[in-house]
């Protein structure tokens, strides 16, 4: 199966003159009343949910998600642009007075109004797995906040996220408030995430942020930049539950989520009987095609399949156990747990963004702590154990974003903060954190020729 689509790639000189329309568009932006982009964002949230059959059929083609997880993307980010809105409503509608006698030293003979702007324009990259979710929750939040926006789909995704934009531009957002920027990142990325005119930049994906986040100069950075989500299990855990929630957090969509579960860290006592309890649904999961809802598809390209055979293979070599036949046609990977997974072994430290996992057996709740933390990785992880003391103090000790007691990892609901420590990012997201990340704070203060106190 071609997951790729090819769209036109821009031209340097068609980036430019993008920039100029988006810094154009968004002086006039900043001047429309903030009732009005929220009643905007609402339309095209609309918008974009009537449309969600041909746009899940693009994310379908394109990148091989399962036909029901593709409308449920469409479908989440309807929600995440309206909510945006009313968040955007409350927030933003709010500043702050400051007085100076507070101060030491100074009368109350200054009063500061503060509130928050517009940065100007944001350019957002979001990656091939949510083509759709991952770029509206940069484009909504810049909207409402009275940014333009300009938007750099991935390669596989691009015309599920042209159709995306198409919504907004249906909604009525003026011309060149967001504009779509086509093109090969190895081509045009430099130029664009270099741009002068860039005020902004939100960007998913891999290590490619790292270089990113060294070239951008002095604009504000959100990045998320994937994970090695360890989940811990302990002997008092329910067993069922930590089941269901390997299987789900490890397997679905492929594993191609940066909030999978990527290592499974459980105690001895326990193991056997929990990877028992995963091959049995593991072995009920159907692989093939998207258009079938298959849970298993292919993942996204020829080079992403090689590097997950090598990580396998590499495992192989070094002994690790595998709980089902290593099974590979084309980019079509067949659901793998490997168990006795050792420290020497890549896959324990490498995301294999694929449908494969290793299970590390451990003898105390510090091994499993340790491994986590000496991941150059830190997003999310989660720990299973029916002692919730003992889980918020591994919930402390870890050294990840989020830590999900009892749950798979996971980014959503879309308003929870939602951030990665060490080479997982820069920045927190979720719907009110990105709001107030593409805002700056501007500050007007009044001086009084003498101090004035309220009833005083
Ligand atoms: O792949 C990265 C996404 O932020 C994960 O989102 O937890 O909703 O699958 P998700």
């Amino acid at each position: 199966m071609n997951l790729v689509r090819i769209c036109d790639a821009c031209t340097q000189e068609e980036v430019n003159k993008v920039m100029d329309a988006a810094k154009v568009a968004q002086k006039a932006w900043a001047r429309t009343p903030l009732w009005k982009r929220a009643e905007l964002l609402h339309k095209a949230a609309a918008i974009l949910k009537e449309h969600k059959t041909p746009i899940a059929e693009c994310l379908v083609k394109e990148i091989a998600k399962p036909a029901k997880d593709a409308v449920s993307e469409v479908v989440r980010s309807g929600d995440l642009v309206s909510y945006t809105a009313e968040e955007g409503v409350r927030i933003l509608g709010e500043g702050k007075l400051l007085v100076s006698d507070s101060f030491p030293g100074n009368e109350r003979n200054k009063y500061c109004l503060s509130s928050k702007v517009p940065l100007g324009v944001v350019l957002a990259i979001p990656p091939f797995n949510y083509p759709v979710n991952l770029a509206v929750s940069k484009i909504g939040p810049a909207l409402i906040a009275g940014n333009s926006l300009v938007l750099k789909p991935p390669t596989q995704g691009a015309v599920a996220a042209l159709h995306m934009v198409h919504c907004f531009h249906l909604a009525g957002f003026p011309k060149g408030l967001i504009s779509c920027v086509t093109g090969k990142g190895s081509e045009i990325g430099d130029f664009l995430t270099m741009h002068p005119g860039v005020n902004c930049i939100s960007f998913t994906g891999g290590d490619t942020g790292i270089a990113i986040s060294k070239k951008a100069g002095m604009v504000p950075l959100q990045m998320e930049l994937g994970g090695k989500d360890a989940c811990i299990v302990l002997e008092d855990a329910d067993l069922d539950l930590v089941a269901a929630n390997i299987v789900k957090g490890g397997f679905s969509y492929s594993g191609q989520r940066c909030t999978a579960v990527k290592v499974v860290l459980i105690m001895e006592a326990v193991a056997d009987t929990v990877v028992e309890k995963v091959n049995a649904k593991l072995a009920k999961l159907k692989v093939g095609p998207p258009e079938d809802d298959s849970d298993i598809t292919p993942v996204v390209t020829e080079s992403s399949a090689n590097f997950i055979e090598g990580l396998v293979m590499d495992a192989k070599e070094k002994g690790a156990t595998f709980c089902q036949e290593y099974r590979r046609e084309g980019n079509l990977i067949w659901p793998l747990l490997l168990d006795h997974v050792r420290p020497d072994m890549r896959i324990a430290w490498e995301e294999p963004f694929g449908p494969v996992l290793p299970v590390i057996r451990i003898n105390s709740v510090e091994e499993g702590i340790h491994h986590c933390n000496a991941s150059n990785f830190g997003l999310q992880g989660c720990v299973f154990t029916r002692d919730i003391n003992k889980a918020i103090m591994i919930s402390d000790a870890m050294e990840s974003g989020t830590v999900q007691i009892n749950s798979a990892p996971a980014r959503g609901p879309d308003h929870f903060p939602f951030q990665g420590l060490k080479d997982s990012g820069i920045g927190s997201q979720g719907i009110t954190n990105s709001i107030n990340m593409m805002t700056k704070v501007k500050s007007t203060v009044i001086n009084l020729p003498s101090p004035s106190y309220t009833m005083g």
